[in-house]
């Protein structure tokens, strides 16, 4: 089985699924690392150089090689909905992180993380815009306020 998380940037996609692999036993995937290693660049790095198409292409392309895999926990980019197309590349259990606008605004502030796509729109902006596509490629949706509440929920749902 191949479970996919999805959701915001700073959702918590990689903290919780970390924990989830963990308790499942699972190989754990972060596509934005993955593609580091295989670029040898930071993800800001790519969009400055190559422009978001190309970023866009890579995860596209990193999704095809990851259905290789079995019983693994991927965390996915937040802009991996913007291809509608990945959906039928998510050949497992797609499971969308929604977290409230506050907290997000709130986990942006604290990370360290350089995030492209929010240099050019607000975050409350771009989960307007996203919500629908988070949804439209979620099995299920759960809250993420509390990681390992979250995490009883998907593992219920299994
Ligand atoms: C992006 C989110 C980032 C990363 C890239 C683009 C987005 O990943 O893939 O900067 O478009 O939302 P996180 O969701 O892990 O921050």
């Amino acid at each position: 089985m191949r479970f996919y998380l999805i959701g915001m940037p700073a959702s918590g996609k990689s903290t919780l699924g970390l924990e989830l692999s963990k308790r499942l036993g699972y190989e754990f995937i972060d596509m934005d690392h993955y593609i580091e290693k295989e670029a040898f660049m930071f993800v800001d790095e790519i969009f400055e150089a190559y422009g978001e198409k190309f970023f866009r292409d890579l995860e596209t392309n990193t999704l095809k090689e990851l259905m290789k895999l079995d019983n693994v926990v991927i965390a996915t980019g937040g802009g991996i909905v913007l291809n509608k197309a990945n959906k039928r590349l998510m050949d497992g259990k797609v499971i969308y992180l929604d977290v409230s606008i506050l907290d997000l605004n709130k986990r942006v502030e604290e990370s360290s993380i350089v995030r492209p796509v929010l240099e050019s729109k607000p975050i409350n902006a771009l989960y307007l815009e996203r919500k629908e596509l988070y949804e439209y490629f979620a099995d299920i949706t759960v809250y993420n306020s509390d990681m390992n509440e979250a995490i009883e929920s998907i593992l219920k749902s299994l």
